[in-house]
C-alpha cells in the first residue's frame, strides 16, 4: 500500500501530469484539499473510489483516513494545488507516515507562479534584467516569517518577486517594495490562474493598492519586478547565431566541435 502525493496543478483539469491522472485513476481511496483543488480532477477516480475533502479536517483526521486505507490495503491519491515543494502541508503528513510505517511518493504538479507567468504570456527571467525568481510571502496569522526573509530584503536583490498568500496585504507590499523597484515597477496580479475566471491585472507598483479591489482577496499570486516591463528587447544567447554551443559549435575550433551527441 502506498499514498501517492500528486501536486494537482493550479486549478484548470488539464494541467495535470499524465503520471498524476493515472495513479489517482488506479487509487481505491482519494484525498483531496478541496479548498483549491478542482472537483473536475476527481473524475479521473476509479467508479466506487471514496474520495474525501481535507478542506475541513485536521492532521489527525487526515492521517486516521490514510491509516484506514492502509488497514484495508487500498493505495491512496493524495492531492493538493500546484506542486507540493511549496506551501502544501505535506511536510508534516510523511512525517507522520514515516512514524506510521507507511511508504508513500510524489508526483509534481504544475505550481500556480508557472500558471500565472504563462496567463502573462511572459517570462519571469530577462537576460540583464533579472535572472532570479524569488517564491515568497507575507506574514499570515499562523505563518511568521523567517527574519532574514523580509520583503525588504529580497526587493533588494531586483529580482522577480512571485508573492503568493499576499493580495490580502497589498499596503504592505507596496510600502516594503516602493523604495528598492520604484513607484513605476511592472507589477501583475494574477487571480485564480488557469480557471474560467481567471483575472489579470497589469498596474505600476504605485498604483498596486488601487488597481486591485475588495473582489480579489485570495487565490492570486502578485507577481512584481522590471523583468514584467513591456518593449524589453534583451534577448538570451541561447538561439544567438553566433554563439558557440555544443549544440552548434560555430567553428572546427570551437570546444565543442569535437563533442558528439550522447557523450553526457
Ligand atoms: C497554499 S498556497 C499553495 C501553492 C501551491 N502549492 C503552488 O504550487 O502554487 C496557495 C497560494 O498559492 C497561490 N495560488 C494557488 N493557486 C493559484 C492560482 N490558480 N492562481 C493564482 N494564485 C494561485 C495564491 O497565492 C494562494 O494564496
Amino acid at each position: 500500500m502506498t499514498v501517492h502525493f500528486i501536486g494537482a496543478g493550479p486549478g484548470a483539469p488539464d494541467l495535470l501530469t499524465l503520471r498524476g491522472r493515472d495513479l489517482i485513476a488506479a487509487c481505491p481511496v482519494c484525498l483531496y484539499a478541496g479548498s483549491l483543488v478542482p472537483e473536475a480532477v476527481l473524475a479521473h477516480c476509479p467508479k466506487g473510489a471514496r474520495i474525501v475533502n481535507t478542506a475541513p479536517l485536521d492532521l489527525d483526521a487526515i492521517i486516521a483516513e490514510i491509516a484506514a486505507a492502509h488497514e484495508a490495503g487500498q493505495d491512496v491519491a493524495r492531492l493538493h494545488s500546484g506542486d507540493l515543494s511549496v506551501w502544501s502541508a505535506m511536510g508534516e503528513q510523511l512525517r507522520r507516515l514515516d512514524a506510521l510505517g507507511i511508504s508513500y511518493d510524489v508526483t509534481p504538479g504544475v505550481p500556480s507562479f508557472a500558471a500565472a507567468a504563462a496567463a502573462l504570456a511572459t517570462e519571469l527571467t530577462v537576460p540583464e534584467i533579472a535572472q532570479s525568481v524569488v517564491l515568497t510571502r507575507t506574514q499570515g496569522r499562523a505563518s511568521p516569517m523567517p527574519a532574514g526573509e523580509s520583503l525588504c530584503n529580497f526587493a533588494a536583490t531586483g529580482a522577480t518577486l512571485a508573492l503568493h498568500l499576499s493580495v490580502g496585504q497589498l499596503e504592505k507590499v507596496q510600502t516594503d517594495l516602493l523604495p528598492h523597484y520604484g513607484a513605476d515597477c511592472p507589477v501583475a496580479v494574477v487571480y485564480r490562474a488557469s480557471w474560467p475566471d481567471q483575472r489579470v491585472i497589469r498596474c505600476a507598483l504605485g498604483d498596486l493598492t488601487q488597481a486591485v479591489d475588495d473582489s480579489i482577496s485570495r487565490t492570486a499570486l502578485i507577481l512584481v519586478g522590471p523583468a514584467l516591463g513591456a518593449g524589453l528587447t534583451a534577448e538570451s544567447q541561447l538561439y544567438s547565431a553566433e554563439y558557440d554551443r555544443r549544440y552548434r559549435p560555430q567553428s572546427a575550433d570551437s570546444p565543442w566541435a569535437e563533442w558528439q551527441h550522447g557523450d553526457d
